[in-house]
């Protein structure tokens, strides 16, 4: 080798060293790349600020997870936009060209004898009694008891026979209880409160991405969808548990960001995006100095709930064509079960859109809890003797060709699903907006700043909640941009 060509290769590896020991710095790092922390990421690496995003786990999505299953995919997370008018799910959506399909909320009965009931009564009066929440009392009160004090009413106006079949009205409460602990993660729909800072957009509220699955939102944000480049100014590391938040309190200067890997990597703030379940668990260890008081009480009054999804496919499709299935039970059929109680509670088959031969049983807080401990076999045997006791008497039901089940609230990057509003948020009827506020350094400026569904007073428990939580703490370091779409 040449004398000058060796100097030359020697410079070269010199330089290589010098850049990767000098620490590396960012503007912002981002912990935590769901619906919140992908969107805030995105948005400040779109205006070109040098970003670092951490996430814990080995995908990004966070609660939204798409998964191939069946002869398509299945959403084991989120699933629905909701409402889509001012979401900005549907928006980007919509601006890319990718069709979302409205998933026709219709459904058939069965009982547990295996026959099958009318839908048209329930249907009355489940739809009347979900209505309520949307004119709740003056005096909060808890939603299973105000829901039920308004059905009864109308029952006893309008179809007084009911009153004499104790058996049915037992079930359709219990059902409406279902229902209700669905919609809001709750364990009990009296968990819940009348009193609501949420804000349901207009539209449809079961619109799917069906085949395209929901990560083609995380792939549009992150400028990735259809072999896109993504962003120059984003860097992205999966498997980085974050362990602890090192942030100028009194002081001002860089935050620190310990990683359970012994990294640590330096910006001017940090954008939190963690779940409130991961925050109830970790926060006097995550934050040094600290958290405010006041914060600490927001994230202990506020509550977390568990739902849970078990989806089986089947070698073909063998039930009807209709989205949902529910279980009715009849009081004599309860005994065979006492020892399995949890059972009874499984009340609800749904019928995922992104694939023809799979089918997704619900489960809400303390059963969705327990199923995620069982042994999968006991799962898959159990379920499948409810679908046969309910379904099985009209239709021959294949054996299951595989099984999913959501781990939401054992996975200690969740710790539960998404936030409801409980009873004594009306003592602190801000704790939402104080979660969202950022820790400032001594000279004022935002160090730790807070994104995630349960810090969006008016539009909590949702992806497209999230998303905006995660944009308004970009805008939040992006103060001279004027800001007027979801689209980058
Ligand atoms: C079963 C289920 C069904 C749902 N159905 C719907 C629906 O139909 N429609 C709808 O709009 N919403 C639905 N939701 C709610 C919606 O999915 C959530 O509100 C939303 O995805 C939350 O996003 P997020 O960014 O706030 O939190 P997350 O998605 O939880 O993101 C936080 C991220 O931080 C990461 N993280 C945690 N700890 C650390 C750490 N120490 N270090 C680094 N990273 C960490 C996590 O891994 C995660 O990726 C559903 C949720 C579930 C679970
Ligand atoms: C939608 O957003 C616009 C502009 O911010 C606002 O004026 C309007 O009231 C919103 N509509 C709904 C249904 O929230
Ligand atoms: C969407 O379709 C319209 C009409 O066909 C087209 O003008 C537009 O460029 C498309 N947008 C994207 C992002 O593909
Ligand atoms: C799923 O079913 C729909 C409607 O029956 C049909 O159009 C579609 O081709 C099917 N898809 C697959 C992958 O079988």
């Amino acid at each position: 080798m040449d004398g000058r060509r060796f100097i030359l290769l020697a410079a070269i590896s010199v330089h290589a060293t010098c850049v990767s020991i000098t620490p590396q710095t960012w503007d912002t790092i981002v912990i935590g790349l769901g619906s919140a922390g992908t969107t805030a990421a995105s948005t400040l690496a779109s205006a070109g600020r040098r970003v670092l995003a951490l996430e814990a786990q080995d995908r990004i999505g966070g609660r939204v997870w798409t998964v191939p299953f069946g002869d398509g995919i299945v959403e084991v997370g989120g699933e629905w936009i909701h409402g889509t008018e001012n979401s900005s799910v549907y928006e980007i959506a919509m601006k890319n060209n990718i069709t979302v399909l409205l998933q026709e909320p219709n459904f058939k009965i069965y009982k547990s004898d295996g026959s099958e009931m009318s839908v048209d009564l329930m249907r009355e009066l489940v739809e009347y009694g979900l209505e309520q929440q949307e004119y709740p009392p003056e005096k909060p009160e808890a939603m299973g008891d105000f829901i039920s004090r308004k059905l009864m009413d109308y029952i006893k106006e309008k179809h007084p026979d009911i009153l004499r079949d104790q058996g049915f009205l037992t079930e359709l409460f219990e059902q409406m209880n279902f229902f209700v602990n669905s919609l809001e993660a709750s364990n009990n729909w009296n968990d819940v409160s009348t009193e609501t800072t949420f804000v349901t957009l207009n539209g449809p509220q079961t619109m799917s991405w069906h085949r395209n699955g929901y990560k083609t939102f995380f792939e549009l944000l992150l400028n990735t969808y259809d072999n896109g480049p993504g962003w120059p100014t984003l860097e992205i590391k999966l498997n980085k548990e974050v362990t602890q938040i090192k942030w100028p309190k009194d002081s001002t200067g860089k935050v620190e960001v310990v990683c359970k890997d012994g990294a640590v990597y330096t910006a001017d703030n940090v954008i939190v995006t963690v779940s409130l379940g991961v925050l109830k668990e970790r926060y006097t260890t995550l934050f040094s100095p600290p958290l405010p008081e006041e914060k600490v009480t927001a994230i202990d009054k506020l509550t977390i709930g568990v739902v849970g999804k078990t989806i089986f496919s089947f070698p073909e499709r063998w039930f009807p064509d209709v989205n949902s299935f529910s279980f009715f039970w009849n009081a004599e059929d309860r005994e065979e079960f006492k020892d399995d109680p949890w059972m009874i509670q499984m009340k609800q088959v749904g019928r995922p859109m992104g694939s023809n031969n799979t089918l997704t049983f619900w489960a809400n807080g303390d059963v969705a809890k327990l199923i995620e401990t069982l042994p999968e076999t006991v799962v898959k045997s159990k379920l499948m003797l409810l679908l046969n006791k309910f379904m099985g008497k009209s239709m021959k039901i294949p054996e299951p060709t595989g099984m999913i089940r959501s781990t939401w609230y054992s996975n200690p990057f969740t710790r539960g699903c998404y936030s409801y509003d409980n009873l004594q948020l009306h003592d602190y009827p801000n704790a939402r907006v104080i979660l969202s506020e950022p820790m400032l350094d001594a000279t004022g400026s935002p160090k730790v700043l807070f994104a995630g569904e349960a810090s969006e007073p008016r539009r909590f428990a949702t992806v497209n909640g999230a998303s905006d939580s995660g944009r308004r703490e970009a805008l939040r370091l992006l103060p001279d941009i004027k800001f007027n779409s979801s689209v980058f």
